[in-house]
């Protein structure tokens, strides 16, 4: 069986790599099995192709995830970069059919709500149209969220996605009920668990390497041992989203929110490329204090600012950074999961969230975007004392229950 799996932007990696282990883990046993004289079908074997669309190409927004991840260098690369959505679906779009129609293929898997994920789940759905050739099987993973706003880009994403694929992965059970409510037949929909999941469960440990704390001053130093101690309180930062940071005004309203935060604990806001060039063309330099980096260079321990901006990073040092938060106020998808399992009060800095269980079993709430709305998410969090528990079928094993379900598809296919 030939597989490609898709990834394009940073959300990605951490989602593909379960599957790619679980793919490595059942070619080993079955090469074991022939070494021991059990006779599984050599259809069985699996050839494994990783399509990298380039959607993001930045070392931080995408090399980084490569080696903290230990993924494999995709085989093919698309480089397709930035755009408008239009140009950018196009070009993946463009670039991936040549790559299906080169490749035999069984299976193509996208993952999550990008650009780059619509974009191949398209071509893969209509290949067969213009030649003749079999189309390849579609896996969806990540499918059936909805926030019901069709304002996101993310949110056509989902929905198109999930009516173009055959084999549909749900993180959460919120996710059977919408795609029940679209009609898609109940026996496409799998109830698998979370990849994003298993990586933060498999990687949990190893962040704790990570000197991301020292380098960035968030530690106390253990007087008398002169070892590390631990980290002092801080909040984490993250806000990208077009709808919080290309007007403004509602950038302004978020930050504002935010400084009764920053004047208890400094607050780190880690961010994306797009918000730096937003920060700076709105003249919003003012908000932020120098890098801390810097600072810990300079051996200055005078923080004159209290919301601290910093560059993106890789997952091991963004995860260390994460678990050892008191609070993170977010805009993104990935992290409402992350704290829930993490245990880490999360304030999500939008109206809505495609992914309830966060809020019924986890540790998110919804600030909204307004000032007001913010603060008080944020002081409900910090006065926070239930505990969260884990959503069904997170439990680090999503990946090789995927790969079940796709190895059951592709042998029914190959009896007709
Ligand atoms: C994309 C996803 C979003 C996800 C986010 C994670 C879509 C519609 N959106 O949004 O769901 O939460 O990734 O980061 O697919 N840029 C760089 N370097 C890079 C990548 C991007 O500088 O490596 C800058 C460019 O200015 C680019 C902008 O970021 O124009 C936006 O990148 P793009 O991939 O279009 O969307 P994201 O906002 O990153």
């Amino acid at each position: 069986m030939k597989i490609i799996s898709v990834v394009g932007a940073r959300p990605n990696f951490m989602k593909v790599a379960p599957i790619i282990a679980a793919i490595k883990e059942h070619n080993e046993k079955l090469l074991l099995g022939s070494r021991n004289g059990q006779s599984r079908s050599a259809q069985e074997m699996i050839e494994h192709v990783l399509v990298h669309t380039g959607q993001h190409y930045d070392e931080l927004m995408s090399d980084v995830f490569f080696s903290d991840l230990g993924l494999p260098k995709p085989d093919i690369h698309l480089g397709v970069g930035s755009g408008s959505h239009a140009v950018q679906t196009a070009e993946v779009m463009k670039r991936f059919e040549a790559v299906l129609l080169q490749e035999r293929r069984d299976v193509v898997i996208v993952v999550g709500d990008v650009n780059s994920t619509l974009a191949c789940a398209l071509v893969a759905a209509k290949i067969s149209l213009d030649c003749a050739t079999v189309r390849p099987l579609i896996a969806h993973i990540e499918a059936g969220l909805r926030s019901l706003d069709r304002s996101m880009p993310e949110e056509h994403n989902r929905v198109l996605t999930d009516h173009l694929s055959d084999i549909l992965f749900v993180t959460e059970e919120s996710g059977l009920e919408n795609l029940r409510r679209e009609g898609i037949p109940r026996d496409r929909v799998h109830f698998v668990g979370n990849t994003m999941i298993d990586s933060l469960l498999a990687f949990k440990e190893k962040a704790d390497a990570s000197s991301v704390l020292d380098t960035l001053r968030l530690r106390n130093q253990a007087r008398e041992s002169g070892r590390a101690g631990p980290a002092i309180p801080y909040a984490l930062l993250t806000i990208h989203r077009p709808s919080n940071v290309d007007d403004r005004d509602t950038f302004l309203t978020i930050l504002k929110g935010l400084q009764p935060l920053g004047s208890k604990f400094p607050i780190i806001f880690v961010a994306h490329p797009r918000t730096r060039e937003r920060i700076k063309e709105f003249g919003f330099d003012h908000f932020f204090g120098a890098n801390l980096a810097k600072d810990a260079r300079n051996n200055n321990s005078e923080l004159s600012n209290p919301i601290q901006l910093i560059p993106p990073l890789g997952y091991l040092d963004f995860l260390c950074l994460m678990k050892n938060a008191k609070l993170i106020v977010t805009d993104s998808g990935g992290i409402q999961e992350e704290t829930t399992c993490l245990g880490i009060p999360c304030v999500t800095v939008r109206e809505n969230t495609e992914r309830p269980v966060t809020m019924k079993n986890g540790t998110n709430v919804i600030g909204g975007v307004t000032k007001d709305g913010i603060q008080k998410a944020i002081d409900r969090q910090l006065r926070r004392k239930t505990r969260s528990s884990m959503p069904a079928k997170w439990d680090g094993q999503a990946g090789p229950r995927i790969l079940e379900v796709i190895l059951r598809y592709f042998r029914k296919r190959q009896k007709h």
